[in-house]
């Protein structure tokens, strides 16, 4: 039910229609249309990517196999090989990884063009940027230029903001790539980003509601609960409307309370030091916007960052300033 409630809120529809053009007119273009797609972690980019993916099944034809998109993650620590194999085998190669590594790039580019791929989705961009030596996999990005450069398709990343630095530090590819398209975390000042999310609320409320009794979740003050909750992340409330609901089915009700949704944040959002200090279903709590609490609800899902390592007690100078001065 959470699952295949599908909000086509304003930065999604976005993100869709900038994804179809690309597929649309990756074709015969003479040089490959690049597009990043960023945003905070739960914004729903991996959606995004799902739900164009969907659209343009495989299938086989008299000539064989079609596959117009090659959808991969980054592994964590990619190299050329093991990129190239994920691709591969996502491309049903049973040999996806013998070879050597320029073998296996000319079957990927033979195996693209015999299937009319159009396009290439790279999910997780971000681990092309090594978070620990602050090194972009500059390899592994040039050979990703020269496979779409070569295979002539459309290439679509998404990931973290961090992942900027990729693009940033290859001028090569950067140039290659349009504006990049971001998905938001909503934001409760503003106007605009505020109802679109009491419509993401409004939708889920109206496919729960078709099989449990539940409180208007858009309605007068639980919106804001549900920001607080949240962090307006799309992720966020996804993960604790499910708890509510695998909550319920496990106890037989068909009912969901407030107390329930309480519980459900409770167990289902992982909150940091400050964001656990508020509980935002607490009726007995009034929970009016103020700067505090949407500073509160900011943090969810942010990392909380390592404390710095203690740093050595300097060791005391022995001599005294006037001994300093006096010594020959
Ligand atoms: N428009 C939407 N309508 C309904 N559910 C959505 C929508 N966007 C995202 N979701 C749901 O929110 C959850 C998080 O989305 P998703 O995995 O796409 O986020 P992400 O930005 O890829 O996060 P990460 O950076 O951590 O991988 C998923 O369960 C997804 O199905
Ligand atoms: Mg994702």
């Amino acid at each position: 039910m959470i699952e295949n409630t599908l909000v086509p809120h304003t930065a999604f529809n976005r993100a869709i229609k900038s994804l179809d053009q690309c597929f649309e007119y990756a074709q015969g273009c003479s040089e490959p249309v690049c597009l990043a797609l960023l945003g905070e972690s739960r914004t729903g980019k991996s959606r995004v990517l799902e739900e164009c993916y969907v659209k343009y099944p495989r299938h086989r034809t008299p000539e064989g196999m079609t596959i117009p998109i090659v959808r991969v993650k980054t592994p964590s620590k990619p190299t050329v090989k093991g990129l190239v194999e994920i691709m591969l085998h996502d491309m049903g190669d049973p040999r996806s990884s013998s070879g050597t590594e320029n073998r296996k790039t000319t079957r990927l580019l033979e195996l693209m063009q015999g299937s009319s791929t159009r396009m290439l989705m790279v999910d997780e961009f971000q681990h092309f940027y090594d978070k620990v030596s602050h090194k972009v996999m500059h390899h592994v990005a040039d050979w990703l230029k020269i496979v779409v450069d070569e295979a002539r398709i459309a290439l679509v990343v998404s990931g973290i903001p961090t992942c900027r630095a990729v693009l940033d530090q290859n001028e090569q590819l950067a140039g290659r790539f349009l504006a990049p398209i971001s998905m938001p975390r909503f934001n409760w000042n503003k106007d605009d980003q505020r109802e679109e999310f009491e419509a993401i609320l409004a939708a889920f409320h109206e496919s729960m509601s078709r099989h449990f009794d539940l409180p208007e979740l858009d309605g007068e003050g639980m919106a804001f609960r549900f920001y607080c909750g949240t962090g307006g992340l799309i992720g966020y409330l996804v993960k604790m409307l499910r708890q509510a609901v695998w909550d319920a089915l496990d106890e037989d009700r068909m009912v969901i309370t407030v107390a329930d949704l309480a519980e459900a944040h409770l167990r289902s959002v992982w909150a940091t030091d400050g964001v656990a200090s508020i509980r935002p279903f607490d009726l007995s709590a009034s929970l009016e916007p103020n700067e505090l609490l949407l500073s509160i609800a900011a943090r969810v899902g942010v990392k909380v960052e390592e404390p710095a390592p203690e740093r050595k007690a300097a060791t005391r100078n022995k001599w005294k300033t006037s001994q300093v001065l006096s010594a020959q």
